[in-house]
């Protein structure tokens, strides 16, 4: 069942040596709702996602959980921007993910299966991890998302070696997950189309700071400052 909560970023900084490459004031993302969170190179998606998930330390701030849920039990899922698949079979990558959430073989074996299907992968279901393709093992990192119970789910330009084709069925995967779990999806990407298909918010990021946040087609369509609207000149809507 979809939980009601939102995460509440405050006075986020991270800092390399001397230079700040993150800086949120405040940030307010709500479960039930997909963000697109755009930029340039470097300008600081990566870094967002690596603090909320936990995998980076911030300098300073806090994240805190709003709504009647203990931030313990949010469950949060990360897919990083280089796809790591170890070296076991397809499906044993992928079966990792639930191996403690107590389901019978059974069970396990039918998610597997259908996250493998809902990204296009069950016929190399037991071929090796380190033979896989860019794009293949993205579809992998993705399944082990999918198959996974998650509250929070952060992706870090999830299609970006994938072909067009994959990249459709993946999205459609994830619209699918969302709207089953409710979870807040928080996914970093290049493209505007996929942005627009995906999306219900965007995010901008300029130089580690929100330069613009409200609803993707608003967004894309009206930036407000000078950072957003040089930025999407450059994108073909
Ligand atoms: N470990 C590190 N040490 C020093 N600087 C770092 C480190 N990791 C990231 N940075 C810097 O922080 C800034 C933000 O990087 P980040 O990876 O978050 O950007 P991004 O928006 O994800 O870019 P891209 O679109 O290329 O993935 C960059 O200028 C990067 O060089
Ligand atoms: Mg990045």
């Amino acid at each position: 069942m979809a939980k009601q909560f939102s995460v509440h970023i405050d006075g986020m900084k991270k800092r390399y040596g001397s230079r700040t490459v993150l800086s949120i004031d405040s940030l307010m993302l709500d479960a039930g709702v997909t963000y697109a969170l755009i930029g340039s190179n470097g300008s600081g998606k990566t870094t967002l996602l690596r603090a909320l998930a936990g995998t980076s330390k911030i300098n300073e701030g806090r994240v805190g959980v709003v709504g009647p849920v203990e931030r313990n039990d949010v469950r949060v899922g990360y897919m990083p921007q280089k796809a790591y698949v170890f070296g076991y079979t397809v499906e044993k990558n992928v079966e990792m993910a639930i191996a403690s959430s107590g389901l019978s073989r059974q069970e396990s074996h039918k998610r597997v299966q259908s996250a493998l299907a809902a990204v296009g992968m069950e016929e190399l279901a037991l071929a090796r991890g380190t033979t896989l393709s860019g794009g293949e093992a993205q579809r992998v990192a993705l399944a082990r998302i999918l198959v996974s119970d998650l509250d929070v789910v952060l992706l870090d330009e999830p299609t970006a070696s994938m072909d067009i084709a994959g990249t459709l069925k993946v999205e459609a995967a994830l619209a699918e997950y969302r709207t089953r779990t409710g979870c807040l999806m928080l996914v970093a990407t290049h493209a505007p189309a996929q942005a627009k298909r995906i999306a219900d918010q965007a995010v901008m990021l300029h130089e580690g700071r929100v330069v613009e946040q409200g609803p993707v087609s608003d967004v894309l369509a009206h930036p407000t400052s000078e950072e957003g609207r040089s930025f999407l000149s450059y994108w073909q809507l």
